[in-house]
């Protein structure tokens, strides 16, 4: 067993994903936001690179059925229905949409991770089913690989406390560190820097900063409601859905 984690995913290749338990983390905000809307209700979520790229998936799956999501430089995109925040996806807007979401690094992120055996989004709102799977799957002899998607190819210190919290959470009780990377170790290292509390090491982060400068503070709050959208979404076939 292996238990990797990578602080972005510039430069991973598919065969260093293929055949493992991935779980990718973008919690500012992405990877918050698909667990509230699949938790609300949304039908899937399809990941896609570009803004086109997204149009055009939008017309592929029907517009009706369809709502566009995201963000650039964490303001929605002109013309989109919904940007990338948690708090836009209520069940009335959300419930049986397909949203079609662009972001700067999270959907990136996702993408990158499709050869995965599994391919799981991260978050504090849906920790406890994280936590769970995991240690699942580590306990089951899988290989793990946390997937950070960091800030434009850089380490950000948001998702990095994120995944030292996933992989506590997938050691259990163990002590033991045989099969941890460094990156798995120095995640770990936060966790102990930062203590238990989400909200800390959010806000201190260049992308919490970026978001309170901005006035989407409660963007941050949000994300840092452990089990607020209790739903494990399984990207699977260039679709999120949440497992059943
Ligand atoms: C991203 O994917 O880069 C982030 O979710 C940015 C944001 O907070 O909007």
């Amino acid at each position: 067993m292996t238990l990797d984690v990578v602080f972005t995913p510039a430069g991973l290749t598919g065969a260093e994903v293929q055949g493992r338990t991935v779980f990718v983390i973008d919690i500012l905000r992405a990877g918050t936001t698909m667990c509230a809307a699949l938790h609300h209700g949304a039908r899937a979520v399809v990941p896609v690179a570009t803004t086109e790229e997204a149009l055009r998936m939008a017309q592929t799956l029907g517009p009706d059925e369809t709502l566009l999501a995201g963000e650039r430089h964490c303001v929605p995109i002109p013309g989109f229905a919904l940007g990338n925040s948690p708090r836009e996806m209520q069940p009335e807007v959300v419930r049986g949409k397909t949203l079609v979401m662009t972001t700067t690094n999270g959907t990136a992120a996702l993408l990158t991770a499709a050869a995965g055996a599994s391919v799981i989004v991260a978050a504090a709102v849906n920790f406890s089913l994280v936590g769970e799977r995991a240690q699942t799957a580590l306990m089951a002899g899988e290989d793990l690989l946390i997937i950070c998607a960091g800030r434009e190819g850089r380490f950000a210190l948001d998702d990095a406390y994120c995944a030292g919290r996933v992989v506590q959470a997938a050691l259990g009780g163990n002590r033991g560190r045989k099969g941890l990377n460094d990156a798995a170790l120095a995640a770990l290292d936060l966790v102990r820097r930062y203590g238990e509390r989400w909200e800390r090491p959010l806000l201190v982060s260049e992308g919490g900063r970026d978001l309170a400068e901005l006035g989407m503070k409660d963007d941050i709050a949000d994300a840092a409601r452990v089990d607020a959208y209790p739903v494990l979404p399984v990207f699977h076939e260039r679709r999120l859905q949440a497992a059943s």
